[in-house]
């Protein structure tokens, strides 16, 4: 899969990993990028069509789906992450509101467009998916269920054409990790990298130094053999004629 010329669409584009996406898929020739934010977007490339998408918003969701006629990529970037201890309730529900349900709802709204045209699905994790940040285990769980998703997801459309994507995005330098003093690539660097994934076709990106440390005992370990096992069980669907 090529980003040249083709139709992307990226939720939490205004800032952070999001705009570096808008930014990468534009210098490799999208022909049109979706940009999908809670607050106006004004974009200098006439390729970037604005999209007022709050994915916790179930009516903003349909309505960008419905403005949108056709689309071969979908990122699923948009993401909160706040400190939390488990107390409250409410605070694991906030993060799977974003996170998990956010994902799945912005997902089956492009889904008949994903599936028309052969495209791909990209949904930002985290290694927090896989390994918790006792800080904020709300939103770890929030990216394990993410992760879980894109799991099921990869497997139940493998038969219909539509590849799906995880990115295990290790600490990156944006808003959301700013206070860490940790070593962090940058945002561009990890745009580069979910392309470069995706355009390679590996279904989990390792787009930076931390979680590219983990990417060869991942792939090839007990849990990514038993996930192929898993998947082997849905029956292909035949693609449309
Ligand atoms: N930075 C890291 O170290 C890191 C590591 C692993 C994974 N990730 C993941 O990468 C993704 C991008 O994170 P980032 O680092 O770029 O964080 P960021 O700079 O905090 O940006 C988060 C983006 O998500 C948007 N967003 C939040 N809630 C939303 C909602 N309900 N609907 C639509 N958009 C919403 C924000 O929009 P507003 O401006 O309107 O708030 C913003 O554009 C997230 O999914 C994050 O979990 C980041």
């Amino acid at each position: 899969m090529k980003i040249e010329g083709k139709t992307v669409l990226v939720t939490g584009a205004n800032r952070g990993i999001g705009q570096a996406l808008v930014a990468e898929a534009l210098s490799r020739g999208a022909a049109r990028v979706y940009a999908g934010t809670r607050q106006p977007l004004a974009h200098p490339d006439a390729r970037v069509t604005p999209l007022n998408l709050d994915v916790t918003d179930a009516a903003q969701i349909r309505a960008a789906a419905e403005s949108v006629e056709s689309l071969d990529i979908l990122v699923n970037n948009a993401g909160i992450a706040l400190y939390d201890d488990l107390s409250e309730r409410a605070a694991l529900e906030q993060h799977l509101a974003v996170n998990l349900f956010g994902t799945y709802g912005v997902t089956q709204a492009f889904l008949p467009l994903l599936t028309g045209s052969q495209g791909a699905i990209v949904n930002n994790v985290s290694t927090m998916a896989l390994a918790p940040f006792p800080f904020t285990p709300a939103y770890a769980i929030s990216k394990a269920a993410a992760f879980n998703l894109t799991q099921s997801l990869r497997a139940l459309l493998a038969g219909r054409g539509v590849r799906v994507h995880a990115v295990l995005t290790g600490p990156t330098d944006t808003d959301m990790t700013r206070g860490f003093d940790i070593p962090k690539a940058s945002p561009e660097s990890v745009a580069r990298a979910i392309f470069d994934g995706v355009e390679n076709d590996e279904e989990d990106i390792f787009p930076d130094p931390m979680s590219a440390s983990i990417a060869d005992s991942w792939r090839n370990g007990a849990v990514k053999a038993m996930e192929r096992e898993n998947a082997a069980f849905v029956a292909a669907e035949p693609t449309a004629a």
